[in-house]
């Protein structure tokens, strides 16, 4: 066989056989296939999708090109959660320690920065020490152990997956649903969990614009889900703006210790406890997904989550002093407010506007070997629907390696838009979704 004979195939709309897939990608791991025609094929795939059999199949080889983790012998339901990527979405960072301490066992593989999206894995990383690849056995340990583990796939867990993921973040080759399929259902199964929820981003911060193609990405990784006898369950929800304040790494971290410790973010902390509810509900832990919601709200008020947010960080080698006080933090080394050039009501913030200028600030790659400034970023001073006053600041720029801040201002501004009347409270979650269904959104929603 010929790579570029597979191309061409994949480039005509021709579907590829197992075995073609295989070939490419296991050459791929070894050298024999480059990142030109790694990257070609999945450019061509954008234009040509896979269909369902090749993305079961990819999904497949992805699983075989590591080792799966047998977390057989730890009792209880073990329950993980992935979103598709948004802006400011901390969700992953609150959701870990909310469930442990609620009693389900987490174990969370993570990816990285992906495009305009932040990463969880550089969320963690920016807390000085933690250690984002334990092996697979520390995993084991750390999961019995202490309930939650959050880790990302590495040499031993579809390291295919990290591979290519790296590959797509730096040629535009993201939005493909088959791929994002396998690359998010690989690390799941692969894993171990016997369970997952998803969150589906859909909006202009999202890597899927329209909610029909958010809800077509549902059904894809439920349906895969089902294949490999992985119960999926999952909400959609909006992102147009970035949830909650703050975009980039440290900045994000700071943001999760807030809400943990009672000072929360209202549109952040409502999808937070709407994937609580339904993780702890998978977990076993609550009859319905509003009980769920209600105990995790609990844990949150009595400090629980907190606690367990900092055994983790010990666990995995990070400092918790910094998580005890966010101020011990080095600062950025330059800061910028911008502000509003007129009175209004804000009606937009373009979220993709927003995680793009966070990466050139700092806070993602533009190549694959790019080190991140964890300090780098964009903390929001006003939501949509919110009053604002001229010269008032709508955000606040942070970074330590782009030090002309002041370019960026201009370009940071025309993110937001400025309207003269109310608006609506835009949903923040649309829909429930298992593998058979998708119906609007209500805490009542049951899982499986
Ligand atoms: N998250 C992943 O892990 N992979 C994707 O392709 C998109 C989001």
């Amino acid at each position: 066989m010929l790579p570029q004979e597979i191309i061409r195939k994949r480039r005509d709309g021709e579907p590829l056989a197992r075995q073609e897939l295989e070939f490419f990608f296991q050459e791929f791991m070894e050298g024999n296939v480059s990142d030109e025609q790694m990257t070609a094929l999945l450019m061509a795939s954008f234009y040509a999708p896979p269909t369902m059999d090749e993305a079961l199949a990819l999904t497949d080889i992805f699983i075989r090109s590591g080792s799966r983790i047998d977390l057989s012998a730890i009792p209880g339901v073990k329950v993980d959660k992935h979103s598709t990527g948004g802006v400011g979405d901390k969700t992953s960072l609150l959701l870990v320690p909310i469930a442990a301490a609620a009693g389900v066992r987490v174990p969370m593989i993570s990816g990285r920065a992906l495009g305009h999206t932040g990463g969880t894995l550089d969320k963690l990383e920016s807390i000085p020490g933690f250690n984002v690849h334990p092996p697979p056995s520390a995993i084991v340990r750390q999961l019995s152990e202490i309930g939650m583990v959050m880790a990302g796939q590495s040499a031993d867990i579809v390291p295919l997956d990290r591979r290519i993921y790296a590959l797509r973040d730096v040629t535009s080759t993201v939005e493909i649903l088959p791929f994002i399929a396998a690359s998010i259902m690989s690390k799941k199964i692969a894993g171990g969990a016997d369970a997952l929820v998803l969150d589906i981003k859909a909006g202009r911060g999202a890597f899927m614009r329209e909610r029909v193609q958010a809800e077509e990405l549902a059904l894809l990784l439920a349906g895969v889900g089902r294949h490999f006898d992985l119960p999926t369950v999952g909400i959609i929800t909006n992102m147009d703006e970035p949830l909650g304040y703050a975009i980039g790494n440290w900045l994000e971290v700071v943001e999760v210790v807030d809400c943990l410790q009672g000072r929360e973010t209202p549109d952040l902390m409502e999808v937070t406890y709407a994937l609580a509810g339904l993780m702890i509900h998978l977990g076993r832990k609550a009859q319905t997904v509003s009980e769920g919601i209600a105990v995790a709200r609990d844990v949150v008020r009595r400090g629980l989550a907190f606690e367990k947010f900092l055994e983790l960080v010990h666990a995995q080698g990070g400092d918790p002093s910094y998580i005890q006080e966010t101020l011990r933090y080095r600062n950025a080394e330059a800061a910028v407010e911008v502000v509003a050039l007129c009175s209004g009501v804000l009606h937009g913030v373009d979220a993709r506007a927003l995680g793009l200028l966070a990466v050139e600030l700092g806070a993602g790659r533009k190549q694959p070997t790019d080190e991140i400034d964890p300090t780098a970023g964009i903390v929001l001073a006003k939501k949509i629907g919110e009053h604002v006053e001229e010269d008032e600041v709508l955000c606040r720029l942070y970074s330590s390696a782009a030090h002309d801040l002041v370019h960026f201002r201009e370009r940071v501004r025309e993110a937001f838009s400025i309207g003269d009347r109310e608006i609506p409270r835009a949903d923040k979650i649309f829909s429930y979704f298992d593998s058979d269904t998708i119906v609007p959104w209500s805490p009542e929603s049951r899982a499986p």
